[in-house]
């Protein structure tokens, strides 16, 4: 029997029209390499197809580590998600020389998004921007977008003349910071951009909050499937998770397949 989960489940990624799975894998805050390449492998096998990673992560070696990870599966089967630092966007030039020593090393000729790490003030917005054109004329990035932006700065980027609309933006958002929903999340959806959800699981923390813990032990589901379902309750939000271990990753892969009911929901949203 395969693992696969339901095709059906996947979400459209915003206006980029491509479809991902619900719940994708972050490689912020690895450990160990050889388990987290175990268990995102096994992630792939149960149809989990978007991974995000970062010249800024483990000092690049999450980088090296991903270039493994891509050598064992089809390039094409999954949905890459750069996320870069505002200072090496600084100069389209010499980014573009940079960028192409990242692609190296993660065994691959481009990513499918590529986002500005952070809103970092002291940077033209406009020169960081001309940085992720430049990769996406050339054909290392497919789409582009924002990460950590507040809705004023997604405005900002959104007014900007440029080639390439922001499809994606990446924000911190779990049970426990619910942040977003009052400005980023409608903001994203009139706008039909599509929201990664980074921390989707607060660190671990969210798993263990009574409210999550009760709704668990109504749907026999765990407390990271439940937080997850949360996330992902809304249709243009994807969950990032981190996992290096294998039992946790099958539990987060499965997440989608739990339905929250409206009182559910209203609970964890109140908590
Ligand atoms: N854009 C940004 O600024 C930004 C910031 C933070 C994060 N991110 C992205 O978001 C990703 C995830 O965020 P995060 O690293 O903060 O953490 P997270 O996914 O919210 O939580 C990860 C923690 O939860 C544990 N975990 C995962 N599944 C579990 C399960 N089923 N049961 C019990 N524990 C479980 C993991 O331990 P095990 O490994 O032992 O499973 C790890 O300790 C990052 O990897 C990164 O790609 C982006």
């Amino acid at each position: 029997m395969s693992n696969q989960i339901n095709v059906d489940l996947k979400k459209v990624l915003g206006k980029t029209g491509v479809k991902v799975s619900p719940i994708g894998f972050g490689t912020l805050n690895i450990r160990d390499f050889i388990n987290a390449e175990k268990a995102m492998l096994k992630a792939v096998e149960y149809g989990i197809n978007i991974f995000e990673v970062s010249e800024t992560y483990a000092n690049g070696l999450a980088l090296d580590y991903f270039g493994r990870f891509l050598a064992k599966i089809k390039r094409e089967d999954v949905f890459i998600v750069f996320r870069a630092s505002p200072l090496i966007l600084a100069d389209p030039d010499s980014f573009e020389t940079k960028f192409n020593k990242f692609l190296q090393k993660m065994n691959t000729s481009y990513v499918d998004a590529l986002m500005i790490g952070w809103y970092e003030d002291a940077i033209p917005l406009e020169t960081q921007l001309t940085s992720l054109e430049r990769a996406a004329e050339r054909g290392y990035a497919k789409f582009i977008g924002v990460s950590g932006f507040k809705v004023k700065q997604i405005a900002r980027v959104l007014n900007m003349p440029k080639k390439y609309e922001i499809s994606l933006i990446q924000n911190r958002y779990n049970v426990m910071d619910k942040r977003i929903e009052k400005d980023v999340l409608p903001f994203a959806m009139k706008n039909n951009i599509a929201v990664l959800a980074c921390s989707a699981l607060d660190g671990g923390q969210a798993i263990r909050q009574p409210v999550v813990m009760r709704i668990a032990s109504k749907y026999n589901a765990t407390g990271a499937q439940i937080a997850l379902s949360y996330v992902i309750s809304n249709p243009n939000v994807v969950a990032l998770v981190k996992s290096e271990n294998i039992d946790h990753v099958v539990e987060d892969v499965t997440a989608s397949k739990t339905v929250l009911k409206e009182e559910d929901l209203s609970a964890l949203r109140s908590m």
